[in-house]
């Protein structure tokens, strides 16, 4: 079967596209044929060996897969082959993988593969419900994956007011068609000047920080009384940069905040909603699909930050 490699941690170009042996289940594990993979930021950053997931070279890059269950591995007992799902696999960007079968959700016929995906819209609900009562959110890289569903789900939620930063002007137009009341090209020199001109001097009650380095820094200063800023990714490869000591005087709060601490029966709960939402139209996802053998482009393109809503590798039927 084909399959995307990698030899060592490096730049998108490690990547490759090499013929692999077919994965057999182990016990509670099924064999899904891989119709789309969800290309996730986190992705980059093992490609990266930031975060240092490979356990031995060459290897399968883990992903976020959606495709048809072919076999079942002993043990198996609420699945079956012919059905469609998704979930995490550790060998994911290849034709076929091997899940544990506990992992998998079992998609509606409504709901395309790729559509299907669902980390970036369970991490958006994750973070929406961190805390509770904000009428003011600040949403950062909002036109990507995770921030575009975030987007959508706020407004799905009531929330009034939703400004959602983007680094580019037709990114503040998708934002802005998904639901965003607010959208600022934070890449302009006075965009926070436009932030606090949108909340007004009582700031934001809630912020989504998903670029790391000197925007939550600055993002701390447009907080309201109270406030809480949320830290959940860094795409811009920095460190988040702030001084708690300017915390004291809002009684503001930080927080990270991870998918991978949904509990399983939360993350099912939501999984369905989700799905429900997706079905109905009225979740929806930008879909850039990529053939898997472009896959070097479709990495290349999320890092040069000229993705919008959901990439994802096709793999043909
Ligand atoms: N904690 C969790 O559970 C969790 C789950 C999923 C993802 N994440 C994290 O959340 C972040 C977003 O993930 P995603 O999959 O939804 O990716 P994404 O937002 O679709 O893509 C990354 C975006 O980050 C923005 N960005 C800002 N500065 C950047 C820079 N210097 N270089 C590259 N991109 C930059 C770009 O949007 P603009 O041009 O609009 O700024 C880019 O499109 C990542 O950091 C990821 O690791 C965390």
């Amino acid at each position: 079967m084909k399959a995307v490699t990698l030899n060592a941690y490096g730049a998108p170009e490690v990547l490759e596209v090499t013929d692999q042996p077919m994965p057999v289940p182990a016990p509670q594990e099924v064999i899904v044929k891989v119709q789309a993979v969800g290309v996730n930021y986190a992705d980059l950053l093992i490609r990266q060996g930031i975060y240092p997931f490979i356990a031995q070279f060459p290897a399968i890059l883990p992903g976020e897969v959606s495709g048809i269950i072919t076999e079942t591995g002993s043990g198996v007992q609420h699945l079956k082959a012919g059905q469609r799902v998704t979930g995490y696999a550790p060998a994911g960007y290849a034709a076929y993988a091997a899940i544990p079968a506990a992992a998998l959700t079992v998609l509606p016929d409504q709901v395309s593969p790729a559509a299907g995906l669902l980390t970036h819209a369970l991490t958006a609900r994750h973070l929406l419900e961190q805390t509770s009562g904000y009428r003011s959110l600040v949403i950062t890289a909002a036109a990507g994956g995770v921030g575009s569903k975030a987007v959508q789900l706020a407004k799905i939620k009531g929330v009034p007011q939703i400004i959602a930063l983007t680094g580019s002007a037709a990114k503040q137009n998708y934002v802005r068609s998904l639901g965003a009341t607010h959208a600022i090209n934070y890449r302009e020199s006075d965009w926070l000047q436009q932030l606090t001109a949108i909340t007004g001097p009582q700031g934001a009650d809630l912020v989504l920080d998903a670029t790391g380095g000197d925007t939550p820094a600055q993002l701390v200063s447009a907080l309201a009384v109270n406030g809480t800023l949320i830290v959940y990714g860094n795409s811009s490869g920095q460190p988040t940069a702030v001084n708690p000591q300017e915390l004291i005087m809002k009684s503001a709060r930080i927080i990270g905040s991870t998918v991978y601490n949904i509990l399983p029966e939360q993350r099912r709960q939501w999984s369905q909603e989700l799905l429900e939402l997706i079905a109905a139209g009225q979740l929806q996802s930008q879909i850039n699909s990529y053939p898997f053998t472009d896959v070097i482009r479709a990495h290349s393109d999320i890092e040069g930050r000229r993705n919008t809503g959901r990439t994802v590798l096709s793999f043909p039927d």
